[in-house]
């Protein structure tokens, strides 16, 4: 039988009894790895060989690993200070522990929340006790990292690698190992003798005008292979999201709003009858602007009906805050914590002069909180903001316009709870089930605008209107399920190339 040279190697170092890989048969070959996984691929495809595969996982140590490896882990120190300052025996000065243990920054909180999960012993009101039966030297944690130290991570205990991985001290690299073995038409074949037969896999000019491209064997195509993968740049998931989410609300009938991220109090609170005095507009949840503070001018008309709406409420039985409003306020300056801003230029006339329902608008823009950051939480984040206005509007028509628009996302199970915004009655948040954890997790919050809202903008019918988060959908969609993993310095690359675009 005659094969091409790669496939003659390969049948030659693969073996009737046991599985070999696929690299040391290469090797031995003199092959590249990927000339001779194709052989072996070819050679499978006529019976001469079977090719296995099996994914195994590679542990390296990250940087702050490989250094707690040669030290110690921070809550040893933590441990070991606090052993020597008499923590066994009852409560200590936390303060007084960390000075001795030579932890400093980002290593307290490191060693403290650790030292709470292991159970070394107990941290309440700033003092810490230790459990003198912890021996720390036996740490779980430390001997698996050793483990992955020495090549030797079968000997580790599968909890504490999990652990470790979550911990960023050691990272996981998934590799897939090919084997192969003869099958009995192969060792048939190599009994009978098989040889070299020269192929050919390029038809060039000089094989045309000699007349030889009759005579050569081509080498023949493997539609299967793998082909090489070279990354390259794409579109952010976010930004593909962002553009799908304006492409189906252009559908639904909705233009789009445009406005400033930085804007007064005005229009992004005082419009939305959120009283001066409201928790949600201190330092705690918004950014201020040093530098301008104020904007200059504001609609003075417009001014005058909200500071009315505020103080007296509208309408013959209205009620408003009765506590102070002063203009001052409203013309400060802040970076935007929603874009309902947006739906107030617009709804007031500002934007795009006055609007005779129905009218149905929308933006797909950044917002700015003051909160926390954790796996949900970002100090900034893309709100799809939109609203209709029309006559007669009710809670359903809300609900409907949801359920169409997740719809298109491939999302069906949305659930509703009653909410309470100062801005809507009725008001309710979205929710929808995380696709990995089946977890309940919030993706906005909507209801019908108040009167106290509508009339001073002159806005006389029904307005519905909603802020969803597009990092929750994109949660839902793809499910990751930490939003650092998109967005920010610590996003995960291969989620975001390997993430397949959908249409
Ligand atoms: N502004 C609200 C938020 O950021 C969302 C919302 C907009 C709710 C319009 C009701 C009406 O959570």
């Amino acid at each position: 039988m005659k094969r091409p040279q790669a496939q003659v190697a390969v049948l030659q170092a693969a073996d009737a009894q046991e599985d070999r890989r696929i690299d040391d048969v290469a090797s031995e070959a003199d092959l590249q790895p990927q000339a001779a996984t194709r052989a072996a691929f070819e050679l499978e495809a006529d019976g001469l060989v079977a090719v296995s595969e099996e994914t195994v996982a590679n542990y390296e140590l990250t940087e702050e690993g490989d250094r707690y490896v040669r030290e110690s882990l921070p809550e040893q120190d933590l441990y070991a200070a606090a052993m020597d300052a008499g923590a066994a025996d009852g409560p200590v000065q936390m303060g007084q522990v960390i000075g001795v243990s030579g932890l400093e920054g980002g290593a307290v909180d490191i060693a403290l929340s650790n030292y709470a999960r292991k159970g070394y012993g107990e941290i309440d009101s700033g003092e810490i006790t230790a459990d003198p039966g912890v021996s720390p030297g036996q740490d779980p944690e430390m001997l698996a990292l050793e483990a992955v130290a020495d090549d030797r991570v079968d000997d580790a205990d599968n909890d504490a690698l999990d652990q470790l991985e979550r911990r960023g001290l050691v990272e996981v690299h998934e590799e897939t190992i090919r084997s192969v073995v003869l099958t009995d038409d192969g060792v048939t074949a190599l009994m009978e003798g098989v040889e070299v037969a020269e192929t050919v896999d390029q038809l060039t000019p000089e094989l045309l005008t000699s007349g030889e491209w009759d005579e050569v064997e081509f080498t023949e195509y493997n539609v299967e292979a793998d082909a090489e993968d070279t990354p390259h740049g794409k579109e952010h998931i976010l930004r593909q999201t962002a553009n799908r989410v304006k492409d189906t609300l252009v559908g639904m009938g909705f233009q789009e709003m445009e406005g400033p991220h930085v804007d007064a109090q005005f229009w992004i609170n005082d419009c939305l009858f959120m009283p001066q005095d409201h928790p949600a507009r201190t330092h705690w949840d918004q950014f201020a602007l040093e530098q301008p503070d104020e904007i200059g001018d504001l609609p003075e008309e417009l001014v005058d009906r909200v500071r009315s709406a505020h103080k007296e409420g509208v309408g013959p039985d209205g009620e408003g805050y009765h506590s102070p409003w002063e203009e001052d306020v409203a013309r400060g300056l802040d970076l935007r914590g929603h874009t309902t801003s947006l739906s107030m230029r617009y709804l007031s006339g500002q934007e795009v002069g006055e609007l005779e329902p129905p009218e149905r608008y929308f933006s797909v823009e950044k917002v700015y909180r003051n909160d926390t950051l954790d796996p949900t939480h970002l100090l900034e984040f893309f709100q799809i903001e939109g609203w209709v206005m029309a006559e007669d509007l009710s809670v359903r028509d809300l609900m409907g316009t949801f359920t169409e628009f997740y719809e298109q996302f491939g999302i069906t199970d949305l659930e509703f709870k009653p909410h309470y915004n100062p801005y809507t009655e009725p008001s309710f948040e979205l929710f929808g089930t995380h696709p990995e954890t089946g977890d309940i997790v919030e993706v906005g919050n909507s209801g019908i605008f108040r009167d106290e809202v509508l009339e001073p903008l002159g806005v006389d019918c029904d307005v519905m209107a909603w802020g969803l988060s597009l990092e929750r959908l994109l949660m839902l969609i793809y499910g990751f399920e930490d939003i650092r993993d998109v967005h920010g310095t610590l996003c995960d690359l291969e989620l975001l190339r390997e993430t397949e675009v959908m249409h």
